[in-house]
């Protein structure tokens, strides 16, 4: 066993366990404060523990942790430290079934279809990163016989990673994996709607890694993200979430000039051609969609464009499928779909659907809302097709991070294009025909970061991953982003004459 610790199936023993414990230094320890927040699980409206409330003072003691650590951390030999992280995603796979039931357990999502899933998924990044620590290669440079001249890669320092909740170990992974296999230290600000699960992982990463190399704190934007942002010793800033946050983020950065990422979310469109094979599509859409999710993704394919050819038998054929899941418990293995993951997502997401209705649309509820006992303050939505909306509709505009699509009629290929780039995002596409010709055509003129043919994968070490437009800046889960992220190059010349 890489691990120490012992696995604990059960999700509210671990809440419980976790609770009131950022984890600074290679411990888990309170904040200084010693205020906490609640944690509730969304499917029951019932707390379930109390996260650490970090503040200003909980940031500068976990970046000083970094910092410490760093010193050492950057003298480990590149490979070296892509072993140990290597290591930390085996450690992470013997914890996967309660990492599963812990990130269900908070933020609703159906532990078969969406949080096991997650969990096991999970190491992948950290194998994928841990085998490129040879890779932080630099060059020698043709610059005069007499000088030998030469680039080498070097850490940034502190990394401050900022997650949003709906994938939340994933998203954590592909930014910790390659900022420590760079040689950086790391403190993680996660999603208040989900700290339990990303400080478990975390702590089972520091049995495998040195004491404050990788440090997480739990707490709100403003009072624990933000000086993270501003603190004079972070070096870079990675961060996963809204555009509204995601500038908020940047103009903090740009004052400091330090680097950012975003991965700031999208409005996706997914075009079905009519001679597109049906049955694929239908599932490409329920796959796209992240129903399972309940929507609650930024990648979603929230606008469908269909031809009007097959329009009709497409918008039935998805409703069908969608009707035979199953909305429940999300800890319950029957249960397809679970919850949203907080009231105010609820909200959100609710007055999408109400002004949609209001703007004409007509909206097709899918599956049922579950009637057992227990789960009657629970936070489900039952998944909603929409018609007769057009893509000038806000729900066809703005993010709704919700069970919510929107099925638009087309005729003409140019015009479906227009439309489809017709969005403040471009972080994914996808066109489903079994002409090769407009298949090509649509890879190259549709404005996004990741664009499929006939499938819906999601995001994967070694595939670039990141959006144009408003959906953010940077690319993610390679090496070239590896290199461009978390390293700078410093040029050397060493004078031979
Ligand atoms: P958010 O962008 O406010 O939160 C993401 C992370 O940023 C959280 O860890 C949060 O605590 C932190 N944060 C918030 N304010 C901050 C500040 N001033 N400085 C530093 N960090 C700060 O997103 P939220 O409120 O969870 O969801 C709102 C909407 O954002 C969703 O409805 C969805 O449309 C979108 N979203 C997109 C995601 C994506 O994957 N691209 C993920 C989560 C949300
Ligand atoms: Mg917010």
């Amino acid at each position: 066993m890489s691990s120490t610790l012992t696995p604990v199936l059960d999700p509210y023993a671990l809440a419980k366990e976790l609770s009131g414990k950022h984890l600074i230094g290679g411990k888990l320890v309170p904040a200084a404060s010693g205020k906490t927040f609640d944690v509730v699980n969304p499917a029951k409206g019932e707390v379930v523990g109390q996260a650490a409330y970090g503040e200003a003072a909980d940031v500068d003691a976990a970046v000083r942790a970094a910092a410490e650590a760093q010193k050492a951390w950057k003298m480990v030999p590149a490979r070296e430290r892509g072993r140990l992280v290597a290591e930390c995603g085996r450690a992470l796979t013997e914890h996967k079934e309660e990492l599963a039931r812990l990130i269900a357990l908070e933020t609703g999502k159906a532990l078969r279809t969406e949080s096991r899933v997650e969990a096991n998924v999970l190491s992948d990044a950290f194998t994928f990163f841990g085998g490129l620590g040879g890779e932080l290669k630099g060059e020698t440079v043709p610059f005069n016989p007499k000088m030998l001249t030469m680039t080498v890669r070097e850490p940034v320092g502190i990394v401050g990673a900022i997650i949003p909740w709906n994938v939340p170990m994933m998203l954590m992974a592909l930014k910790i994996a390659p900022a420590l296999v760079a040689g950086n230290g790391v403190v993680v600000k996660s999603a208040e709607e989900a700290p339990f699960c990303v400080l478990r992982a975390c702590q089972i990463m520091a049995q495998v890694l040195p004491p404050g190399i990788l440090n997480i704190l739990s707490g709100y934007g403003p009072e624990c993200g933000a000086p993270l942002v501003s603190h004079p010793k972070v070096g870079k800033i990675t961060f996963t979430g809204s555009v509204e946050t995601g500038k908020i983020v940047s103009r903090t950065a740009a004052d400091r000039l330090i680097p950012v990422t975003l991965e700031l979310g999208g409005k996706s469109p997914m075009i079905v051609m009519g001679d597109a094979d049906l049955d694929q599509a239908v599932a490409g859409a329920i796959a796209g969609m992240r129903f399972t999710r309940q929507g609650q993704s930024c990648t979603a394919a929230s606008r469908i464009f269909v031809h009007s050819s097959i329009h009709d038998q497409f918008v039935q054929a998805l409703k069908a499928k969608v009707d035979a899941m199953v909305m429940g418990d999300p800890l319950d293995e029957k249960t397809d779909i679970g919850t949203i993951v907080s009231p105010d997502q609820f909200k959100k997401v609710k007055a999408y659907i109400d002004h949609g209705v209001t703007e004409g649309g007509t909206a097709h509820s899918c599956s049922a809302m579950p009637e057992l006992e227990g789960l009657t303050k629970g936070l489900f939505v039952q998944p909603v097709i929409f018609t007769g909306l057009t893509n000038a509709s806000r729900l066809a505009r703005e993010e709704i991070f919700g069970p919510v699509t929107c099925v638009i009629k087309f005729d003409d290929y140019e015009d479906v294009i227009a439309q489809a780039n017709d969005t403040e995002f471009g972080l994914a596409a996808t066109i489903w025909t079994r002409d090769l010709r407009t298949a090509l055509d649509a890879t190259q003129r549709l404005e996004a970061g990741f664009v499929q043919v006939n499938q819906n994968l999601v995001v994967q070490p070694n595939l670039s991953y990141g959006g144009v437009k408003s959906s953010g800046l940077g690319k993610e889960a390679t090496l070239e982003a590896m290199l461009e992220h978390f390293t700078h190059k410093k040029t050397i010349i060493i004078n031979m004459a």
